[in-house]
């Protein structure tokens, strides 16, 4: 969500006549976007911002903003700790930064634009801007209106509000026409999209609409919720060849207890029901999660719970985390805080529990051949690198270039984090 957000700053700030550096010490103009969503992010920004400030120092002229979700948190306080910072820019704003921008410039004056309750202003496109890419994202709702525990995004991304099927259509030709070949649908919880000011779309009927575009290969969506998983969804799955056999669908806690605690509304067994329908369209339907360890309350049984679970649907990867408190939720002022201690050990449990399920996952892919969007030369050199249909990292050899398009690519090894294989000629 915020490398989107990022993204579109960046053709408005092209728009309006900016280029792009890639080096901040000759930059005119510094936004630091900013995630808060577990303590660890906030500490990250905070420092980045604390290094930002001693450019601003050396060349008073810099301006220097702070977007995302700290900047909507934290709003004006974020000047009294911060006193550098000239524009505080909420998660709702984005779209106003140009008139923002110029006020700062001709008034000399700080603005701290934070308003949650206006519908997001639309943003602009720069057409180019994509060019040298393969895949890109479109944001297709914002906010969040479920209020789990432990969460602070309904405070920082506001109550959910759907973009039209036909700006999400546009922005996706525009996308397409620049030579994008695979899109990620973005939401808190994309199952709850929902358009009805001038007709009834839904989240399915969307990705149908999507799906005709000519020139788009590859559709994926990130978030869904469980409890919103619908049957009409998972049948998409069966019924559009380029909505691609991979869902991120995190489950927290494999404990029913700390479900209903944590405000989820699903139970195991309901979450169980749902790996098994996506599995039943074929077994290789990749299941990515998140999990949190240490929630208020957790005790050794409940952590074990978790780890049932996850040997149980034996993920393709997961992201866990420590619980950590956020300011404002249901779970700050919950009693019987784990220990931090005891938090990391969980979590290094869980971790190396889940590398040998991961590793398991992708030994099952030796041996086949699968489609692969070429990004470009993998990291190491000398190999190209894609992602095959479930989002795996595939590395191969080839002479020719071939970035932007799918090739087939026979499976030959299987790592933690990656595939490599050799590529199948003629197709
Ligand atoms: N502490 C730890 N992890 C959290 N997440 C969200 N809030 C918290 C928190 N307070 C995790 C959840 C979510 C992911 C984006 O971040 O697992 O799915
Ligand atoms: Fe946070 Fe996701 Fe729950 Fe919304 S659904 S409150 S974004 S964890």
């Amino acid at each position: 969500m915020n490398e989107y957000d990022s993204d579109c700053l960046g053709q408005q700030l092209m728009n309006y006549g900016l280029a792009a550096t890639d080096n901040h010490e000759n930059a005119d103009l510094i936004i630091i976007n900013t995630c808060t969503v577990r303590a660890k992010a906030q500490q990250k920004a905070f420092s980045l911002i604390g290094r930002m400030m001693s450019i601003k120092k050396r060349k008073p002229d810099v301006i220097l903003g702070v977007m995302g979700c700290i900047a909507q948190q934290e709003g004006s306080d974020l000047l009294k700790k911060f006193p550098d910072i000239d524009l505080v820019l909420g998660t709702r704003e984005i779209g106003s930064t140009p008139q923002l921008l110029d006020r700062i410039t001709k008034g000399k004056e700080k603005i701290v634009a934070t308003d949650l309750s206006i519908k997001p202003i639309p943003r602009e496109r720069h057409d180019g801007y994509f060019r040298n890419s393969i895949k890109s994202y479109i944001s297709i709702m914002e906010g969040c209106n479920n209020f789990c525990s432990y969460c602070i995004v309904p405070y920082v991304r506001g109550r959910e509000v759907s973009r039209s099927s036909k700006e999400i259509m546009e922005e996706a030709k525009s996308l397409v026409s620049q030579g994008i070949k695979e899109i990620t649908l973005l939401g808190q919880n994309v199952n709850s999209y929902s358009f009805t000011e001038r007709e009834d779309v839904d989240f399915p009927m969307l990705l149908r609409m999507l799906s005709g575009l000519d020139g788009l290969n590859r559709i994926r969506f990130t978030t869904s919720h469980p409890k919103d998983l619908s049957d009409d969804l998972i049948s998409c799955f069966k019924e559009l060849s380029v909505l691609c056999p991979h869902i991120h669908l995190p489950f927290q806690s494999g404990s029913d207890r700390i479900l209903r605690m944590m405000n989820r509304g699903y139970s195991r067994e309901q979450y169980i029901e749902l790996i098994a329908k996506l599995r039943d369209i074929r077994p290789d339907f990749a299941i990515t999660s998140d999990v949190m360890v240490g929630f208020p309350g957790e005790s050794d049984k409940d952590f074990q719970m978790t780890i049932d679970l996850i040997k149980k649907i034996e993920f393709d990867n997961l992201f866990s985390f420590k619980y950590s408190d956020r300011k404002g939720t249901f779970s700050e002022n919950m009693d019987k805080k784990v220990d931090e201690h005891e938090k990391s050990s969980r979590l290094s449990i869980l971790q190396s529990i889940q590398k040998e399920i991961t590793l398991k996952r992708n030994i099952k892919h030796i041996g086949k051949e699968e489609e692969v969007l070429v990004e470009g030369e993998s990291k190491k050199g000398g190999q190209l690198t894609g992602r095959n249909e479930t989002n795996k990292i595939v590395n191969f050899y080839s002479d020719i270039k071939l970035t932007g398009s799918l090739v087939r690519v026979y499976i030959k090894h299987a790592f933690i984090n990656s595939l490599q294989g050799t590529l199948i000629k003629g197709h």
